[in-house]
């Protein structure tokens, strides 16, 4: 079990935010495959006090993923602070700060990874959000801005000087992007820095290799992403299924919560073909399979694929 600030998490295992992928019914379904906690995709705090109809999307939750942590993004003490303050309506278990996304639309704008370069500005972003809040306030910190620059101890003494919950560390800098090795050394060493939980990712592939993180880095939780596309599985010990009807199980389910869940599954179809085609990575057949995924046209189509590949895989 693991303590962050007031809220207690069944297990060490948490979903990575995500965008584009860590939506409601992808939460849902990581949480009953076994994450302890799902981040939500990262959301715009002008998008939120503007009232963007793109951000307000992003807030939609349901008792049944709680507890849930709502990330939000930004480089403005102030709108971070008002933002944080809104989300209190929408009864956040976690607020998370994203100071770790190296995508070039976020960075332009200081926010995200390049706030690894402004400890000031990042210290004000924190105590604003801290003030506003009404739940726990974590980090998603980078290990720096690159690798003669790391100072991700710095800024995670910081965090806990200000009221952070909990540090999460993704151990690539931010030049690194997604190339390279994540650094776990760098991982146990904050975790040695400060008294808060620290919560390691990067790169880790199985429930297995998780397990072995969390022991050999003495950090308190791992955080999984790439790995749980397709495959909420890797919550879980038992790991993905070998079998086809196995995997379809997890697919029709991941279908299943759209369809209750998205205001409407229809629009969801182009975005929802690539990461359904990820579920049968590794089986005989998953490229005709994916293949076929991509040539349907329509929700329906895509629900009927599923239930004709099953009853192929019978006959
Ligand atoms: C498609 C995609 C979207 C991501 N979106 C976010 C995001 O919204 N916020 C964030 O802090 N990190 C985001 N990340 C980074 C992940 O949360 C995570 O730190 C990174 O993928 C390393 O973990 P992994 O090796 O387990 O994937 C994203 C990564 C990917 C691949």
């Amino acid at each position: 079990m693991i303590t962050i600030g007031s809220l207690s998490l069944q297990n060490r295992l948490i979903l990575a935010p995500l965008a584009g992928y860590s939506n409601l019914p992808f939460r849902i379904l990581c949480r009953e495959y076994g994450a302890g906690l799902c981040v939500t995709e990262m959301i715009s705090c002008h998008g939120l006090v503007y009232n963007q109809a793109n951000t307000l999307r992003l807030l939609a939750s349901c008792c049944s993923e709680r507890p849930v942590s709502f990330q939000l993004f930004g480089s403005d003490p102030a709108v971070m602070g008002e933002a944080a303050a809104r989300l209190n309506s929408f009864s956040p278990d976690i607020i998370d700060i994203n100071m770790g996304c190296p995508v070039k639309k976020v960075t332009k704008r200081g926010a995200g990874a390049a706030l690894m370069t402004d400890i000031v500005n990042a210290e004000q972003i924190i105590r604003a959000v801290v003030a506003s809040a009404r739940c726990p306030v974590t980090v998603k910190l980078r290990s720096g801005p690159d690798l003669r620059t790391i100072n991700v101890k710095e800024f995670a003494r910081m965090s806990e000087a200000q009221g952070i919950a909990a540090v999460a560390l993704h151990g690539r800098t931010w030049s690194q992007g997604f190339s390279g090795a994540a650094d776990w050394q760098i991982i146990a060493e904050v975790k040695r820095t400060i008294s808060i939980p620290v919560i390691g990712n990067g790169d880790i592939c199985t429930y297995a290799e998780a397990m072995q993180r969390i022991a050999q880095s003495g950090c308190d939780a791992a955080m999984i992403g790439r790995a749980a596309l397709g495959n909420p599985w890797v919550f879980n010990p038992g790991d993905k299924p070998k079998t086809l009807q196995g995997v379809l199980r997890g697919a029709n389910r991941h279908l299943c919560l759209i369809e209750q869940y998205s205001a409407n599954p229809g629009q969801t179809t182009a975005s929802i073909k690539n990461h359904l085609g990820r579920y049968f990575s590794g089986l005989r057949g998953s490229s005709a399979i994916r293949k076929r995924i991509y040539e349907t046209k329509s929700w329906e189509s895509l629900q009927g694929l599923l239930h004709t590949i099953s009853q192929e895989s019978t006959t």
